[in-house]
Protein backbone atom coordinates (compact mmCIF):
# COMPACT_ATOMS: atom_id res chain seq x y z
CA UNK A 1 0.00 0.00 0.00
CA UNK A 2 2.73 2.52 0.65
CA UNK A 3 4.83 1.21 -2.17
CA UNK A 4 1.59 2.55 -4.20
CA UNK A 5 1.00 5.77 -2.99
CA UNK A 6 4.87 6.76 -3.04
CA UNK A 7 4.57 5.66 -7.10
CA UNK A 8 1.42 7.74 -7.37
CA UNK A 9 3.17 10.73 -5.43
CA UNK A 10 5.70 10.19 -8.09
CA UNK A 11 3.83 10.54 -10.93
CA UNK A 12 2.02 13.58 -9.57
CA UNK A 13 5.20 15.46 -9.04
CA UNK A 14 6.66 14.87 -13.19
CA UNK A 15 3.40 15.73 -14.06
CA UNK A 16 3.78 19.08 -12.28
CA UNK A 17 7.02 19.09 -13.97
CA UNK A 18 6.01 18.49 -17.64
CA UNK A 19 2.94 21.46 -17.75
CA UNK A 20 5.60 23.62 -16.08
CA UNK A 21 8.01 23.28 -18.86
CA UNK A 22 5.21 23.20 -21.37
CA UNK A 23 3.79 26.50 -20.64
CA UNK A 24 7.17 28.18 -20.32
CA UNK A 25 8.65 30.33 -23.11
CA UNK A 26 12.13 29.69 -21.72
CA UNK A 27 14.68 27.31 -22.89
CA UNK A 28 14.67 23.97 -20.50
CA UNK A 29 18.36 25.02 -19.22
CA UNK A 30 20.67 27.92 -19.42
CA UNK A 31 23.18 25.29 -21.19
CA UNK A 32 21.11 25.19 -24.18
CA UNK A 33 20.66 28.63 -24.23
CA UNK A 34 24.41 29.71 -24.70
CA UNK A 35 24.71 27.16 -27.58
CA UNK A 36 22.00 29.04 -29.82
CA UNK A 37 23.84 31.55 -31.83
CA UNK A 38 22.44 34.48 -32.16
CA UNK A 39 20.31 35.51 -35.16
CA UNK A 40 22.47 38.03 -36.39
CA UNK A 41 25.55 35.45 -36.43
CA UNK A 42 26.35 33.17 -38.54
CA UNK A 43 26.54 29.28 -37.81
CA UNK A 44 29.83 27.43 -37.79
CA UNK A 45 28.93 25.97 -40.76
CA UNK A 46 28.01 28.49 -43.25
CA UNK A 47 29.68 28.63 -46.43
CA UNK A 48 31.88 32.12 -47.95
CA UNK A 49 33.44 32.73 -51.22
CA UNK A 50 36.91 32.39 -49.37
CA UNK A 51 36.10 28.69 -48.50
CA UNK A 52 34.11 27.64 -51.13
CA UNK A 53 35.23 24.43 -53.33
CA UNK A 54 33.64 24.57 -57.02
CA UNK A 55 33.99 21.37 -59.08
CA UNK A 56 33.32 22.87 -63.07
CA UNK A 57 32.34 20.40 -65.70
CA UNK A 58 32.77 22.30 -68.93
CA UNK A 59 31.91 21.03 -72.53
CA UNK A 60 34.82 22.36 -74.37
CA UNK A 61 36.38 25.31 -76.46
CA UNK A 62 34.34 24.98 -79.13
CA UNK A 63 33.33 28.55 -80.35
CA UNK A 64 34.24 32.62 -79.28
CA UNK A 65 31.54 32.46 -76.73
CA UNK A 66 32.43 28.86 -75.10
CA UNK A 67 36.20 30.46 -74.42
CA UNK A 68 34.44 34.06 -73.22
CA UNK A 69 32.64 31.95 -70.69
CA UNK A 70 35.23 29.82 -69.59
CA UNK A 71 37.22 32.62 -68.91
CA UNK A 72 34.64 34.14 -66.71
CA UNK A 73 33.95 30.95 -64.53
CA UNK A 74 38.02 30.98 -63.79
CA UNK A 75 38.54 34.79 -64.04
CA UNK A 76 35.36 34.81 -61.56
CA UNK A 77 36.54 32.46 -59.05
CA UNK A 78 40.06 34.21 -58.65
CA UNK A 79 38.77 37.34 -57.98
CA UNK A 80 36.48 35.70 -55.33
CA UNK A 81 39.04 33.64 -53.61
CA UNK A 82 36.56 30.40 -55.06
CA UNK A 83 38.49 27.10 -55.14
CA UNK A 84 37.73 26.42 -58.54
CA UNK A 85 38.31 22.60 -59.75
CA UNK A 86 38.12 23.00 -63.40
CA UNK A 87 37.65 20.47 -66.33
CA UNK A 88 37.07 20.85 -70.69
CA UNK A 89 35.34 17.77 -71.94
CA UNK A 90 36.77 17.94 -75.42
CA UNK A 91 32.44 18.13 -76.32
CA UNK A 92 32.34 14.64 -75.17
CA UNK A 93 29.13 13.44 -72.65
CA UNK A 94 31.46 10.63 -71.07
CA UNK A 95 34.42 13.10 -70.14
CA UNK A 96 31.85 15.48 -68.71
CA UNK A 97 29.88 12.62 -66.71
CA UNK A 98 33.15 11.54 -65.37
CA UNK A 99 34.65 14.91 -64.34
CA UNK A 100 31.14 15.39 -62.18
CA UNK A 101 32.04 11.55 -60.83
CA UNK A 102 35.29 13.00 -59.58
CA UNK A 103 34.10 16.27 -57.65
CA UNK A 104 31.94 14.27 -56.17
CA UNK A 105 34.82 11.77 -54.71
CA UNK A 106 36.49 14.65 -54.46
CA UNK A 107 34.07 16.14 -52.40
CA UNK A 108 33.72 19.39 -53.25
CA UNK A 109 30.87 22.12 -51.90
CA UNK A 110 28.89 22.66 -55.25
CA UNK A 111 28.84 21.48 -58.75
CA UNK A 112 28.54 23.91 -62.00
CA UNK A 113 28.36 22.29 -65.28
CA UNK A 114 27.25 23.33 -69.20
CA UNK A 115 25.38 19.65 -70.01
CA UNK A 116 26.55 19.08 -74.18
CA UNK A 117 23.30 17.67 -74.77
CA UNK A 118 20.28 17.33 -72.83
CA UNK A 119 19.84 13.46 -72.00
CA UNK A 120 21.81 10.90 -70.37
CA UNK A 121 22.33 12.86 -67.06
CA UNK A 122 20.30 11.66 -64.54
CA UNK A 123 22.55 8.75 -63.70
CA UNK A 124 25.18 10.93 -62.26
CA UNK A 125 23.11 13.90 -60.67
CA UNK A 126 21.52 11.11 -58.91
CA UNK A 127 25.02 10.30 -57.41
CA UNK A 128 25.77 13.94 -56.71
CA UNK A 129 22.37 14.27 -55.04
CA UNK A 130 22.83 11.30 -53.41
CA UNK A 131 26.14 12.80 -52.11
CA UNK A 132 24.52 15.93 -50.87
CA UNK A 133 25.80 18.08 -53.40
CA UNK A 134 23.70 20.69 -55.10
CA UNK A 135 24.57 21.02 -59.28
CA UNK A 136 23.83 24.11 -61.13
CA UNK A 137 23.23 23.54 -64.82
CA UNK A 138 25.29 26.86 -66.43
CA UNK A 139 24.39 28.21 -69.91
CA UNK A 140 22.89 24.74 -70.92
CA UNK A 141 19.82 22.98 -69.53
CA UNK A 142 19.19 19.26 -69.03
CA UNK A 143 16.36 17.08 -69.77
CA UNK A 144 16.42 15.84 -65.88
CA UNK A 145 13.86 15.96 -62.86
CA UNK A 146 13.81 18.81 -60.60
CA UNK A 147 14.84 17.87 -57.56
CA UNK A 148 18.47 16.38 -59.52
CA UNK A 149 19.88 20.22 -59.37
CA UNK A 150 19.61 23.67 -57.50
CA UNK A 151 19.01 25.91 -60.60
CA UNK A 152 19.60 26.16 -64.45
CA UNK A 153 21.70 29.73 -65.19
CA UNK A 154 21.36 30.51 -69.01
CA UNK A 155 19.86 31.93 -71.63
CA UNK A 156 15.72 31.42 -73.13
CA UNK A 157 17.21 29.68 -76.33
CA UNK A 158 13.96 29.44 -77.71
CA UNK A 159 13.63 33.31 -77.71
CA UNK A 160 16.97 33.85 -79.50
CA UNK A 161 15.04 31.38 -82.04
CA UNK A 162 12.40 33.47 -82.23
CA UNK A 163 14.37 36.81 -82.63
CA UNK A 164 16.68 35.24 -85.69
CA UNK A 165 13.27 34.12 -86.95
CA UNK A 166 11.50 37.86 -86.93
CA UNK A 167 15.26 39.16 -88.37
CA UNK A 168 14.87 37.00 -91.01
CA UNK A 169 11.71 38.13 -91.83
CA UNK A 170 12.74 41.87 -91.88
CA UNK A 171 15.84 41.02 -94.30
CA UNK A 172 13.75 38.79 -96.55
CA UNK A 173 10.22 40.64 -97.09
CA UNK A 174 9.66 39.12 -100.16
CA UNK A 175 10.24 36.01 -98.66
CA UNK A 176 12.92 33.07 -100.46
CA UNK A 177 14.92 29.94 -99.61
CA UNK A 178 17.45 29.78 -97.19
CA UNK A 179 19.22 27.08 -95.08
CA UNK A 180 20.25 26.58 -91.67
CA UNK A 181 23.71 25.95 -89.40
CA UNK A 182 22.23 23.58 -86.75
CA UNK A 183 24.32 24.08 -83.36
CA UNK A 184 25.60 20.21 -81.97
CA UNK A 185 23.07 17.76 -82.55
CA UNK A 186 21.02 17.03 -79.15
CA UNK A 187 22.47 20.15 -77.24
CA UNK A 188 19.83 22.59 -75.41
CA UNK A 189 20.88 25.39 -77.52
CA UNK A 190 20.31 23.31 -81.00
CA UNK A 191 17.13 22.50 -80.17
CA UNK A 192 15.26 25.46 -79.11
CA UNK A 193 16.56 27.92 -81.54
CA UNK A 194 15.32 25.36 -84.39
CA UNK A 195 12.23 25.53 -82.83
CA UNK A 196 11.90 29.43 -81.77
CA UNK A 197 12.94 30.46 -85.26
CA UNK A 198 9.97 28.08 -86.63
CA UNK A 199 7.77 29.74 -84.94
CA UNK A 200 8.43 33.59 -86.16
CA UNK A 201 9.48 32.76 -89.70
CA UNK A 202 6.90 34.24 -92.03
CA UNK A 203 5.15 31.73 -94.43
CA UNK A 204 6.53 33.08 -97.79
CA UNK A 205 10.00 31.99 -96.43
CA UNK A 206 11.15 28.28 -97.17
CA UNK A 207 14.18 26.45 -95.08
CA UNK A 208 15.25 24.38 -98.10
CA UNK A 209 18.31 22.50 -96.34
CA UNK A 210 19.35 22.09 -92.69
CA UNK A 211 22.42 20.13 -90.79
CA UNK A 212 24.58 20.63 -88.09
CA UNK A 213 27.91 22.65 -88.19
CA UNK A 214 28.86 21.70 -84.42
CA UNK A 215 28.95 25.14 -83.55
CA UNK A 216 32.56 25.58 -84.47
CA UNK A 217 33.76 27.41 -87.74
CA UNK A 218 35.10 24.87 -89.65
CA UNK A 219 31.25 22.94 -89.50
CA UNK A 220 29.91 25.95 -90.59
CA UNK A 221 32.60 26.47 -93.60
CA UNK A 222 31.82 22.92 -94.49
CA UNK A 223 28.35 22.60 -94.36
CA UNK A 224 28.11 25.91 -96.13
CA UNK A 225 30.21 24.71 -99.02
CA UNK A 226 27.74 21.63 -99.30
CA UNK A 227 24.70 23.71 -99.20
CA UNK A 228 26.02 26.05 -102.05
CA UNK A 229 27.09 23.37 -103.98
CA UNK A 230 23.77 22.15 -104.07
CA UNK A 231 21.85 24.71 -104.61
CA UNK A 232 24.03 27.50 -105.51
CA UNK A 233 22.29 31.27 -105.87
CA UNK A 234 19.20 29.91 -104.82
CA UNK A 235 19.98 30.30 -101.55
CA UNK A 236 19.06 34.48 -100.23
CA UNK A 237 19.71 33.67 -96.40
CA UNK A 238 20.94 31.61 -93.48
CA UNK A 239 20.58 31.62 -89.83
CA UNK A 240 23.53 29.74 -88.20
CA UNK A 241 22.46 29.29 -84.88
CA UNK A 242 25.91 30.61 -83.32
CA UNK A 243 28.31 33.32 -84.97
CA UNK A 244 31.34 30.94 -85.62
CA UNK A 245 29.71 28.87 -87.72
CA UNK A 246 28.09 32.09 -89.56
CA UNK A 247 31.78 33.44 -89.86
CA UNK A 248 32.88 30.09 -90.84
CA UNK A 249 30.15 29.87 -93.64
CA UNK A 250 30.58 34.14 -94.72
CA UNK A 251 34.06 32.41 -95.48
CA UNK A 252 32.66 29.27 -98.05
CA UNK A 253 30.15 32.17 -99.52
CA UNK A 254 33.09 34.38 -100.72
CA UNK A 255 35.19 31.17 -102.13
CA UNK A 256 31.82 30.92 -104.38
CA UNK A 257 31.86 34.17 -105.90
CA UNK A 258 28.88 35.32 -103.67
CA UNK A 259 28.70 38.71 -100.89
CA UNK A 260 27.85 37.40 -97.47
CA UNK A 261 25.27 39.84 -95.95
CA UNK A 262 23.96 41.14 -99.79
CA UNK A 263 23.10 37.92 -101.74
CA UNK A 264 22.76 36.19 -98.79
CA UNK A 265 21.10 37.63 -95.82
CA UNK A 266 22.63 36.31 -92.49
CA UNK A 267 21.79 36.43 -89.47
CA UNK A 268 23.07 34.23 -86.61
CA UNK A 269 23.16 34.01 -82.61
CA UNK A 270 25.90 34.99 -79.65
CA UNK A 271 27.36 38.52 -80.04
CA UNK A 272 30.84 37.79 -80.04
CA UNK A 273 33.47 40.30 -80.63
CA UNK A 274 34.01 38.39 -84.56
CA UNK A 275 30.26 38.57 -85.44
CA UNK A 276 30.73 42.86 -84.51
CA UNK A 277 33.71 42.39 -87.01
CA UNK A 278 32.08 40.58 -89.80
CA UNK A 279 29.32 43.13 -89.59
CA UNK A 280 31.24 46.24 -89.60
CA UNK A 281 32.86 44.67 -92.93
CA UNK A 282 29.29 44.67 -94.13
CA UNK A 283 29.08 40.47 -94.01
CA UNK A 284 26.70 39.73 -91.83
CA UNK A 285 23.32 40.93 -91.06
CA UNK A 286 22.14 40.67 -87.34
CA UNK A 287 23.24 39.08 -84.12
CA UNK A 288 21.40 37.81 -81.72
CA UNK A 289 22.71 38.46 -77.77
CA UNK A 290 23.78 35.16 -75.98
CA UNK A 291 25.50 35.80 -72.67
CA UNK A 292 28.29 33.95 -71.63
CA UNK A 293 30.04 36.02 -69.15
CA UNK A 294 27.76 34.05 -65.98
CA UNK A 295 31.12 33.19 -63.82
CA UNK A 296 29.51 36.25 -61.26
CA UNK A 297 25.98 34.96 -60.93
CA UNK A 298 27.27 31.26 -60.59
CA UNK A 299 29.25 31.70 -58.06
CA UNK A 300 26.73 33.90 -56.44
CA UNK A 301 23.96 31.15 -56.85
CA UNK A 302 26.78 28.71 -55.70
CA UNK A 303 26.69 30.04 -52.33
CA UNK A 304 23.42 30.29 -52.11
CA UNK A 305 22.91 26.86 -52.72
CA UNK A 306 25.01 25.50 -50.54
CA UNK A 307 24.06 27.16 -47.69
CA UNK A 308 21.29 25.85 -47.92
CA UNK A 309 18.60 28.12 -50.06
CA UNK A 310 15.60 27.25 -51.78
CA UNK A 311 17.13 28.47 -55.72
CA UNK A 312 14.36 29.63 -58.31
CA UNK A 313 14.08 26.85 -61.36
CA UNK A 314 15.62 29.03 -63.74
CA UNK A 315 17.82 32.29 -63.77
CA UNK A 316 17.32 33.70 -67.50
CA UNK A 317 20.20 35.68 -68.55
CA UNK A 318 20.11 39.32 -70.25
CA UNK A 319 20.43 39.41 -73.65
CA UNK A 320 19.99 42.16 -76.75
CA UNK A 321 19.97 42.26 -80.21
CA UNK A 322 22.65 43.93 -82.32
CA UNK A 323 22.85 45.34 -85.75
CA UNK A 324 25.30 46.78 -88.33
CA UNK A 325 24.60 50.44 -87.93
CA UNK A 326 26.11 50.76 -85.22
CA UNK A 327 28.62 47.80 -84.64
CA UNK A 328 32.12 50.08 -84.88
CA UNK A 329 30.45 52.35 -82.32
CA UNK A 330 30.08 49.72 -79.75
CA UNK A 331 32.63 46.88 -80.78
CA UNK A 332 34.94 48.73 -77.93
CA UNK A 333 33.19 47.98 -75.29
CA UNK A 334 32.20 44.42 -76.20
CA UNK A 335 33.91 41.83 -73.42
CA UNK A 336 33.72 39.20 -75.46
O1 LIG B 1 25.33 26.98 -75.27
C1 LIG B 1 25.64 28.19 -75.86
C2 LIG B 1 26.17 27.96 -77.22
O2 LIG B 1 27.29 27.11 -77.17
C3 LIG B 1 26.67 29.19 -77.95
O3 LIG B 1 25.70 29.84 -78.67
C4 LIG B 1 27.65 28.57 -78.87
O4 LIG B 1 28.48 29.48 -79.53
C5 LIG B 1 28.34 27.68 -77.92
O5 LIG B 1 29.24 26.84 -78.42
Amino acid sequence: MRKLSSLIAIMIALLLLISCNAGSDEPASDDSASDAPAASESTAEEKTMENLVVGYAQIGAESEWRTANTASIKETAEQLGVDLKFSDAQQKQENQIAAIRSYIAEGVDVIGFSPVVETGWETVLQEAKDAGIPVIMVDRRADVPRELYATYLGSDFVEEGRKAGNEMNNLLPDGGKIVELVGTVGSAPANDRYSGFREALADNIEIIDSQSGDFTRAGGKEVMEAFLKNYGDEIVGLYAHNDDMAIGAIQAIEEFGLQPGVDIKIVSIDAVRGAFEAMIDGKLNVTVECNPLLGPQFYELALRAVNGEELPEWVPSEESIYYPDNASELLPERQY
